[in-house]
C-alpha cells in the first residue's frame, strides 16, 4: 500500500468510560495486557503505514509518556496537541502542516480487523474526497448513521438519531480516508466535528463521498461495558490483530515470569502477565485477563474477568463479570460480580 499518514484521535476525555478513566486517557486502557493504542499503532503498522500523528487533549503526557517517539513500534508518532478540545476534524486541522497527501484518520478508540489496502482500493477507485468506512450494528443510534446509494456515494450523515430516525444500520465506523483539500473547509482553531460539521458540509457541497462497508469484527470500546466485551471478546473469538498471537486466543498463555501453584485450575482462553502469583487452589475459568505483578490468593476463584497490573485479590474471594482497574485490592472471602472495580470505587458493570 502507498506509504499514507495516519491521524489519531485520541482527545477526547471519554467521560463514559469512567471510572475506568478517571487518571488515564481511554486510548491506553490496557487491552490484552497492552495498551490499547499499542494495537492501533500494530494495526496500521501492518498497512506500512510509519508517520502517525496523535491529536491529544486530554492527559497528553499519559499517551506520550507510554508511547514516546514510537521507534519501539517501528513508527513515527508526532504529537499535536490541542489547549481545548477542537473536535474531531479542528484537531485534524491542527495537524494540517503534517498533510498534503491523501491520509487516514482513525478514531482512537475503536479496534477493527478491517483491510485498510481494500479501503484505499476503494477510495481511488471512486475518486473520493472523503470515504468513511461503514460497519452494520444491531442499533445504530449511539453512532453516525450513514446512508449511500446503491454505488456506496453517501447520501446522507446523521449523527446519533433517535433509533426511529435511523433509516439504516450502517454506522461511520470511525475510520477515514480523506484527500488534504477537504481541510480547507476546516475553521482554524475552532470546535469543528466530522460528524456534524464536515460531513454533512460536503455533501451539501456534492463532493463525492463515498462509504466502505466492513461486515468483519469492529468495536467501538467506548463504555465499561463494551471496554470488557472488546477483551473477552478477543480471547474468545477468531479475530486476528497483529498482537494478538494464536496461543493467546485458543488457550492459556502465561508470561514465564508468572508463578503459579501447581494446584491451581485454569481453564481457557486465559492470559497471566509477568510478576503474577496465583496461589494454591485458585480456580480461574477463561475468559480472564490478568495483568501484571498481580495476586490470587488461595482459593480464590475468577471467571469472565479483567484484571489490571498490581491487583490483589484475597484468599476465597469469588469474581465473575468484573473488570478491576491497577493497584486495587479485593479482600478475602468477597463475592464481587458484574462490577468495575478501582481502588476508589465499586461500579456496575453491565446495567440492566
Ligand atoms: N484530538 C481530539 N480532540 N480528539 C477528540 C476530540 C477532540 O476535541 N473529541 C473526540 N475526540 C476523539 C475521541 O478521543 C475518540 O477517539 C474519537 O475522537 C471519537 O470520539 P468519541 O467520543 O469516542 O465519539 P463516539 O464514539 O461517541 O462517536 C464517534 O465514533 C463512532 C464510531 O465509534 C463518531 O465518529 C460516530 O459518528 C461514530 O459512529
Ligand atoms: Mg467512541
Amino acid at each position: 500500500m502507498q506509504k499514507l499518514t495516519a491521524v489519531i484521535l485520541v482527545g477526547g476525555p471519554g467521560t463514559r468510560l469512567q471510572p475506568l478513566t478517571d487518571d488515564k486517557p481511554k486510548s491506553v486502557l490496557p487491552v490484552l495486557n497492552r495498551p490499547f493504542m499499542e494495537h492501533t499503532i500494530a494495526y496500521l503498522r501492518q498497512y506500512g503505514v510509519e508517520d502517525i500523528i496523535l491529536t491529544l487533549s486530554y492527559l497528553p503526557d499519559a499517551i506520550r509518556g507510554y508511547l514516546g517517539d514510537g521507534s519501539r513500534y517501528g513508527v513515527r508518532l508526532t504529537y499535536c496537541l490541542e489547549k481545548e478540545p477542537l473536535g474531531t476534524a479542528g484537531a485534524v486541522k491542527n495537524a494540517g502542516a503534517y498533510l498534503d497527501n491523501t491520509f487516514i484518520v482513525l478514531n482512537g478508540d475503536i479496534f477493527t480487523d478491517m483491510n485498510l489496502a481494500d479501503m484505499l482500493a476503494f477510495h481511488r477507485e471512486k475518486k473520493a474526497k472523503a470515504t468513511i468506512s461503514l460497519s452494520w450494528v444491531d442499533n445504530p443510534s449511539a453512532f453516525g448513521v450513514v446512508e449511500t446509494d446503491s454505488e456506496k456515494r453517501v447520501k446522507r450523515f446523521i449523527e446519533k438519531p433517535p433509533l426511529s430516525e435511523a433509516a439504516t444500520n450502517w454506522i461511520n465506523a470511525g475510520i477515514y480516508i480523506l484527500e488534504p483539500e477537504i481541510l480547507e473547509h476546516i475553521p482554524s482553531n475552532t470546535h469543528y466535528m466530522f460528524e456534524r460539521g464536515l460531513f454533512p458540509r460536503l455533501l451539501g457541497m456534492g463532493a463525492p463521498v463515498y462509504g466502505y462497508p466492513y461486515r468483519g469484527y469492529w468495536m467501538d470500546m467506548g463504555t465499561p461495558e463494551k471496554y470488557f466485551s472488546l477483551n473477552v471478546g478477543l480471547l474468545l473469538s477468531t479475530v486476528t490483530g497483529p498482537l494478538i498471537s494464536i496461543s493467546e486466543q485458543n488457550g492459556i498463555y502465561y508470561s514465564q515470569y508468572a508463578v503459579i501453584h501447581p494446584t491451581a485450575v485454569i481453564m481457557a482462553p486465559v492470559m497471566i502477565d509477568g510478576g503474577s502469583r496465583i496461589g494454591q487452589g485458585v480456580r480461574i475459568k477463561g475468559p480472564v485477563v490478568i495483568g501484571r505483578d498481580c495476586r490470587l490468593e488461595d482459593g480464590a476463584s475468577i471467571e469472565n474477568a479483567v484484571l489490571w497490573d498490581n491487583v490483589s485479590i484475597g484468599a476465597g474471594a469469588r469474581l465473575r463479570q468484573c473488570v478491576v482497574s491497577s493497584n486495587t485490592t479485593i479482600g478475602g472471602n468477597q463475592d464481587v460480580i458484574n462490577c468495575v472495580v478501582t481502588p476508589s470505587q465499586t461500579v456496575p458493570l453491565f446495567r440492566p
